[in-house]
């Protein structure tokens, strides 16, 4: 008690050192508004509830490997009746046998689905529609990545493309998908974010756009969605082995580096977790957690270490 007492005095004093007000009040109210929140989220956590996962029906877009694949199988195991789609159909005709052997009893639709074909993205909500006539939980998944500095990019179509699949491609299905969502109450939203959504990573300038775009619009959509009760899950993943690095787009870009990574099992775990509870988001690993709570008070300081880190963490 007397240590907590003594950090907190300290930080005051810092923090009156350094002449700033609002950090001065941002330091001194800090426990107030951490109850605060927590109050918030209680609220909106049980507003969540009840949401029975084995009487849903759920679509993962990008389901044919990865965190998608892996999103299938954990919601299979739970009973949820599954829509899964991607490019690839005889990938994703795999993942819905394992879906099958998961639970006998779990229904599961395959729908060949490019996220940035207008004509595709109407026919698989259009397949939705016929076959089950709503939607109680959306997961939008499907994504690709890049690996190079952006001056040295030779196809500058990449910044392009990675929008289009990443940030037009959750917009687009969301688009059409909600009038489905909103036959339902508490239906759910999940968004495969990143940690580049939240700390801009080097060599990756196209794919921390979209993953701030997409940030944004769901925090808007959050806010205009609330009358339906329909819940969003932006979930901000660091490092998870899939096939990423193989998908990555470009000439020669730099690898991810898997050292640290979870598997996509133990990632997709804790999305379904946090859909199931309803909340707002789901931030993975140490560095992103405190990523996210220093960005705000330390601009520089956050940009520095992030830059420096993450270098160390892209392989030629
Ligand atoms: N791996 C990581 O370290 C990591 C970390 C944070 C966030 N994420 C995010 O996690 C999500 C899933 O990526 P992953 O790591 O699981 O990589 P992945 O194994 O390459 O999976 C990507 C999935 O997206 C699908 N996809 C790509 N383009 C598509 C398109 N135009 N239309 C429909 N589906 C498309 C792919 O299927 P088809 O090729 O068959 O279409 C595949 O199923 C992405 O949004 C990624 O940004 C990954
Ligand atoms: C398997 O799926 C069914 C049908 O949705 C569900 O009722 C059951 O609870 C699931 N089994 C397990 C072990 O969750
Ligand atoms: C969907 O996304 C693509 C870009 O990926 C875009 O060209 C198309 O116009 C978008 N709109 C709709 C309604 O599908």
């Amino acid at each position: 008690m007397g240590f907590l007492t003594f950090g907190f005095l300290g930080l005051l004093t810092a923090a009156f050192v350094t002449e700033t007000p609002m950090f001065v009040f941002f330091t001194a109210a800090y426990p107030f508004l951490y109850l605060g929140n927590l109050f918030v989220r209680h609220k909106r956590l049980a507003s969540a509830q009840p949401w029975p996962v084995n009487e849903k029906i759920v679509l993962i877009t990008g389901a044919s490997s990865g965190i998608g694949q892996s999103l299938a199988h954990v919601f299979a195991k739970r009973g949820a009746t599954l829509i899964l789609c991607a490019r690839r159909e005889d990938m994703l005709s795999s993942v819905a046998n394992e879906c099958r052997e998961l639970n006998s009893s779990v229904k599961v639709l395959t729908v060949k689905c490019d996220v940035t074909d207008e004509s595709d993205v109407a026919r698989l909500v259009e397949t939705i529609e016929t076959t089950y006539g709503r939607l109680d939980c959306l997961a939008l998944n499907a994504g690709v990545s890049m690996g190079e500095d952006f001056a040295e990019l030779k196809d500058y179509s990449v910044i392009k493309k990675v929008m289009d699949v990443n940030y037009y491609g959750c917009t687009n299905v969301t688009y059409k998908a909600l009038p489905l969502l909103k036959k339902n109450k508490k239906s759910r939203i999940l968004v495969t974010n990143s940690i580049s959504g939240i700390l801009a990573l080097p060599s990756r300038s196209g794919y921390a756009a979209a993953k701030f775009a997409v940030r944004g619009f769901f925090d808007s959509l959050q806010a205009e969605l609330w009358k339906d009760e329909i819940f969003i899950t932006l979930a901000y993943p660091g490092p998870v082995k899939t096939e990423i690095n193989k998908n990555r787009l470009g000439d020669d870009p730099k690898q991810l580096d898997f050292t640290n990574a979870i598997t996509s099992e133990e990632c997709a775990q804790e999305l379904v977790e946090g859909v199931l509870r309803g909340d707002k988001e789901v931030i993975f690993t140490r560095n992103g957690k405190l990523g996210r709570l220093m960005e705000g008070v330390f601009p520089d300081l956050t940009a520095y270490l992030v830059d420096r880190n993450a270098r160390k963490h892209l392989n030629k």
